[in-house]
Order: structure tokens, then sequence, then C-alpha cells
């Protein structure tokens, strides 16, 4: 029998990898070409060739007891020491390895830094819509995601909303930017505004707010848009960073905490994430993949072929009539459904073997994501389909 928790998890399964595996089953069935699976954030464009050449290198040169053993929890000294100095010299901050845990991606630096900071019944915000496993990552620990209403011309995050929804039980603000699903990038301005209603609360309230910044897409823009360094504007943030998608590695799973000194004078915050690393069972970030992205920092992913992608699709889908903003980073497009429900879209794409996910799954109804990590092919087949589409719905 599983517990009462995991019942409820089992039964919410994610819908997005629900999808996925429909995906499969409609491939096998139509052939592979005749489906367009928009379902996925898997990047589809290979890691950069020094990333192989780097792991075929270390794996000749190094002690192979060494580079497959245990370390720190925290993770190899000197590799957090070449991070810190990456970030100090892309942003002008001045971290060193105190300040640097490795990580298993992005979601186990998020639940290192929630398990670090939450108490039962403290409370977690975030702007909707947002990435769908928040929820559970702040369930974890027994506290609970709310979510701040979008406004939805822009999806830019509505700091007036933020200010009213803080309370004595607030312990975190988490934001993702660039965003998953809309593709929004926050400007300096937002940053700003975000950091004066949270130093303001903190004052009204007595208590302390992080504010957890989660970003997997920091390196996936494609207007030249600056991405603000966010501890460079409130004190008490946590950076949380992924190799998934800048250096297209999600499957080994490699990452890293910032926790700067501002947010953690004693090193108390820094010791109870590296202890909670270790207590939710990964120990340590992957030992090799450590090594690479060390040696790979300057290193992208081929971020051009997602921007012709996303240039192709949204003209095709505007030219046809759908509404969505033009995603300035990331690699997904949020689109309004031409009818309220959207989950009757999506159910209306799959019969062009459109393979898109309901806005609702991220507390964004009303809008489909489309993940445009996907073949070119794809996204150029899928286009009569979405006019097809539009037309049923009288948009064009
Ligand atoms: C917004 C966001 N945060 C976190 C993650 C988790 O990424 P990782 O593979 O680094 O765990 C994802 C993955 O898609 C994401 O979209």
């Amino acid at each position: 029998m599983i517990s009462e928790k995991m019942k409820g998890l089992v039964n919410n399964n994610s819908v997005i990898r629900q999808m996925f595996e429909e995906g499969k089953i409609m491939a096998e069935k139509y052939g592979k070409e005749n489906v367009y699976d928009f379902s996925l954030g898997n990047p589809n464009v290979p890691a950069p060739e020094k990333v192989r050449e780097t792991i075929a290198k270390l794996l000749e040169s190094e002690d192979p007891v060494i580079i497959h053993g245990y370390m720190n929890n925290a993770g190899y000294p000197e590799v957090r020491e070449k991070i810190a100095s990456s970030i100090n010299r892309r942003f002008g901050t001045s971290f060193d390895e105190s300040n640097i845990m490795m990580t298993v991606g992005a979601a186990a630096g998020l639940n290192c830094a929630l398990k670090a900071i939450l108490n039962p019944g403290d409370e977690v915000l975030t702007f909707a819509p947002y990435f769908v496993e928040y929820k559970n990552y702040v369930a974890n620990y027994d506290a609970e995601l709310r979510a701040i209403e979008p406004d939805t011309s822009t999806f830019i995050p509505d700091v007036e909303a933020l200010e009213r929804s803080i309370t004595s039980r607030t312990r975190a603000l988490i934001i993702n930017t660039p965003n998953n699903p809309t593709g929004v990038i926050y400007s300096e301005e937002t940053i700003k505004k975000i950091a004066e209603v949270l130093e303001k609360k903190q004052k009204e309230l007595g208590t302390e707010i992080f504010l957890i910044s989660d970003e997997p897409y920091r390196e996936l823009v494609y207007n030249g848009d600056e991405v603000p360094y966010v501890t460079k504007y409130y004190d008490h943030t946590i950076v949380c960073y992924s190799f998934s998608k800048t250096l297209s590695l999600p499957g080994e799973r490699i990452g890293y905490l910032v926790v700067p000194t501002e947010a953690d004078p004693s090193g108390e915050l820094f010791t109870a994430i590296t202890i909670a690393n270790r207590v939710i069972g990964c120990v340590n970030a992957p030992s090799l993949f450590q090594k690479v992205v060390a040696e790979c920092l300057d290193e992208k992913a081929d971020i051009d072929f997602y921007k012709t992608n996303r240039d192709i699709l949204y003209k095709g889908l505007t030219e046809a009539g759908f509404t969505c903003i033009e995603p300035q980073g990331a690699f997904y497009l949020f689109m309004k459904s031409p009818v309220p429900d959207e989950k009757e879209f999506v159910t209306e794409a799959k019969k062009e073997h459109i393979l898109i996910v309901p806005g609702s799954s991220f507390a964004g109804p009303g809008y489909v994501r489309i993940s445009y990590c996907v073949a070119r092919d794809t996204i150029v087949n899928s286009l009569p389909g979405f006019k097809r589409l539009a037309e049923r719905y009288g948009l064009c």
C-alpha cells in the first residue's frame, strides 16, 4: 500500500509526461514524421562538442578512483571556485567556492533550498503560470505554494499583487526568468520592484523572505535581452542554476546553487543546504559531470537553432490568426486557446497529430504551451495543421 501523500501525486501524475507517452504511441501508429510532439522541454540540439571532448579527456587523464568517487557534499572545491569566478566575471559579483553548492540539476537544487528554509505550514509564493513541479517540491516540506495571478496581456509579474499576497507565513518567492512556460524575461525594473516589495514586507512583518531565482534558461535568450543577476538587487536571494538546457545535458543531472554571503552571513544556511543535499538522498552532484561543466562554462548549445524555431513558429501561428506573446527566451511559446477551455483545444489539436500542453498544468488556464525544442521539420510540417485549427475556430 502506498502513502496517502503519494496517492495524491499518482492521481495527478504530470500531464506533460502523459502526453509524452501518448506521443510515442501516436508515433508508432502514424509514423514519427506525422506526429508533431510539442509536449516536453527536452533539448533537441546536441551538447557542444567540447562537452564530449572533455568527458573523453577526463576519463583518460584523471585517476578513475577519484573521478568517480564521493567528495564533499557541496561538490569539488576547485569546480565551485571556477563557477564562482565565471559568475563574477560575467555579472560583476564577488562569490567564491563557499557560495556555490553543486546540485543534481535545478530540481534537486530547489528541493535542497526549500528543505533548508521551510517549516510545515509555511507559504511559498510564485507568479502564475509556473513550472508545475514547484507545487510538489514545496509540498515535500509540508508547506504550501500560492500562485499570484498574471496580467495576461504581458505575463510580466504583477508586483502590486505580490505585495498584497505576502503574509507572515510567507517564507519565499520563487521566480523563473526566462520563464517556463511564457518565455518572458523579467527586466531589471521588474526585479528591482520585486526586491523593494520583499524588503518592505520583511521590515513590516519582521520576517525573512527568500527570493529563489530558478534559472535553467538563463542562457537561452534570443533578442539580446539582459537577464539581471538577482543577487545584486536583493540580499536574501538563492540562485538555482542548471546545465540541463544551456549545455543540453538534462539526463546528466547537473547544476548548482548560489548562496550569497549577504543571504547567509553566518554560513548556517549553506551548511543546511549541503546537509539537505545529503538527507534528501542526492548526497552530491554527479562527480564526472561536475568536472565536465567546470571546463565548459563558456560553452552553449546551439541557441540559434531554437531562435530560428521560435521565429518560424511565432510567425506561422500569428499569421494563422492565433494570439501569442513572442517568447524572449527559454524554448516555450504560450498561446491563447481559441476557446476558454483549453483542454478542448488540446483534444482538437490531437486530431491534427499536434501534441501541446494545456496551460492549466501551469496554473495558466485558457492557454497552451508549445515546446519548440524540436526538429525544424516538426515545426514547419505542423503549421498546416495549426492553420486548419485556426480555420475551424474562425480565427482567419
Ligand atoms: C522552470 C524549471 N525549473 C526547473 C527545471 C528542472 O530542471 P533540471 O533538469 O535542472 O532539474 C525545469 C525543467 O524543465 C524547469 O523548466
